[in-house]
C-alpha cells in the first residue's frame, strides 16, 4: 500500500510518498518544465532510478566524508561544466548524508534549483530527508553549514530497507522512538511502511506549524541535546539513531526529577526503547565532565542549556535546569 503525505507549505507544499518500490513514481514528481537532472548518489547505494528526463550521475564517497563544503564546490564545478540551470533539478538517492548534501547543493546553485529526494535509509525516510533542512558539516562540528530548501516530493521506498544492515534500520528505529512520545502512540506494533508513514505524517505537521524552528519545531530535537554530546565526545561506537535512543532515556530521568513526568512514564519510555531493541546507557569511559559541557554547545542552545522535556502538556524546550538534576540524572543512564 502506498500512502502519500503533503507537507503543507503554501506554494511550497510537497507530497511525501510511501510505499513499496514508490521510486518508480519520481518522473511523476520532477517539476514540469525540467528539461534534466542530476541524480546523487553513493557508491554503497544499491539502487538505481530512472528520471524520465536526460541524466546526469554524480557519485560523492561513501559515507559521512561526503557532506563537506568541498564536495559542494565540487558538485556545482560538474554541474556547471554540464551547464545546468534553473530549468533543470537535482535528484538524492540514498540516506540522510546524500539528501543533506544534495539539498544544500540545489538550495545554493545558481541561488536555487528544484530537487527530489529518493529516501532510501529508515532515518531518512522518517527524518532527515522531510522538511528542509539541508546541510554540510565542519571540521568543527556537523551541520554546521546550511540552508532550509524544501524539496519539490520526497519519495520513502520501503522496498529500499529490505537491503539496509540491521544496524541502519537500529539507527532509524532511534527517530522512530522519538515520534512515540510526540503523539505518535505504540508504533512499534504497526507493520514497516504503516510506521513510516505514521512518522512522515508527525514530522509533516510540525514542519508546517513552523518550518523553521521558531518554536514547535525543537520538540524533533526530543532526546538530541545528549545524542549529539555522546557523538561529538568521542568515537564510542554509537550510531546516530542510538545515541538518541540513551538520549530520550536520559530524557525522561531529568523530567521525572523535575517533577514533570511519573515513574509510569518513565517506564513507557525504557519499554518503548527496549522494543526496539536499542541501547538506554551511556557508553563506559564517558563521564559527566565530558558531556555536560557539550550541552551548551548544542545548535538549538539559545539561552545557555536547553532540554526538550516531556511534561503535563507534552513535549517542550526547557531552559534553566539545575545543574545538579542534570549531573544525577546522567548517572541514571550508566
Ligand atoms: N531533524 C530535526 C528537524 O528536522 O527539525
Amino acid at each position: 500500500m502506498t500512502e502519500t503525505v503533503s507537507v503543507e507549505l503554501g506554494e511550497r507544499s510537497y507530497p511525501v510518498v510511501v510505499g513499496p518500490g514508490v521510486r518508480q513514481q519520481l518522473p511523476d514528481v520532477i517539476p514540469s518544465g525540467v528539461r534534466r537532472v542530476a541524480v546523487i548518489t553513493q557508491p554503497g547505494i544499491p539502487w538505481t532510478v530512472e528520471p524520465g528526463v536526460e541524466t546526469l550521475h554524480i557519485d560523492v564517497p561513501d559515507g559521512e566524508a561526503a557532506k563537506s563544503l568541498a564536495m559542494v564546490e565540487t558538485i556545482c564545478g560538474q554541474l556547471s561544466r554540464a551547464g545546468f540551470t534553473r530549468a533543470d533539478a537535482l535528484v538524492a538517492l540514498g540516506g540522510g548524508v546524500v539528501t543533506d548534501l544534495t539539498g544544500f547543493v540545489a538550495s545554493v546553485y545558481h541561488r536555487g534549483i528544484p530537487f527530489v529526494s529518493v529516501a532510501t535509509t529508515l532515518l531518512a525516510q522518517v527524518d532527515a530527508a522531510i522538511g528542509g533542512k539541508t546541510g554540510v558539516n565542519l571540521a568543527e562540528g556537523k551541520n554546521l553549514v546550511g540552508a532550509f530548501w524544501q524539496p519539490s516530493a520526497v519519495l520513502c521506498d520501503t522496498e529500499t530497507l529490505e537491503t539496509l544492515p540491521a544496524r541502519e534500520v537500529q539507527c532509524g528505529s532511534g527517530e522512530i522512538a522519538k515520534y512515540h512520545f510526540l503523539g505518535g502512540g505504540p508504533l512499534d506494533g504497526l507493520a514497516l511502511a504503516d510506521r513510516v508513514a505514521a512518522c512522515v505524517r508527525i514530522k509533516a505537521d510540525v514542519v508546517a506549524a513552523d518550518e523553521r524552528e521558531g518554536g514547535r519545531r525543537a520538540v524533533l530535537n526530543y532526546g538530541h541535546t545528549l545524542a549529539h554530546a555522546l557523538e561529538t565526545a568521542g568515537n564510542y561506537g554509537l550510531k546516530h539513531g542510538e545515541a538518541v535512543a540513551v538520549g530520550l532515556a536520559y530524557a525522561a530521568e531529568v523530567a521525572v526529577r523535575l517533577g514533570r513526568i511519573d515513574q509510569t512514564r518513565v517506564a513507557e519510555h525504557y519499554r518503548v526503547l527496549a522494543a526496539y531493541g536499542l541501547p538506554t546507557k551511556v557508553p563506559d569511559g564517558l563521564g559527566s565532565e565530558d558531556l555536560l559541557p557539550l550541552f551548551v554547545r548544542d545548535k538549538k542552545a539559545l539561552d545557555g542549556i536547553t532540554l526538550v522535556l516531556d511534561g503535563p502538556h507534552g513535549v517542550e524546550p526547557v531552559v534553566g535546569i539545575d545543574a545538579g538534576i542534570l549531573a544525577d540524572a546522567l548517572e541514571a543512564v550508566r
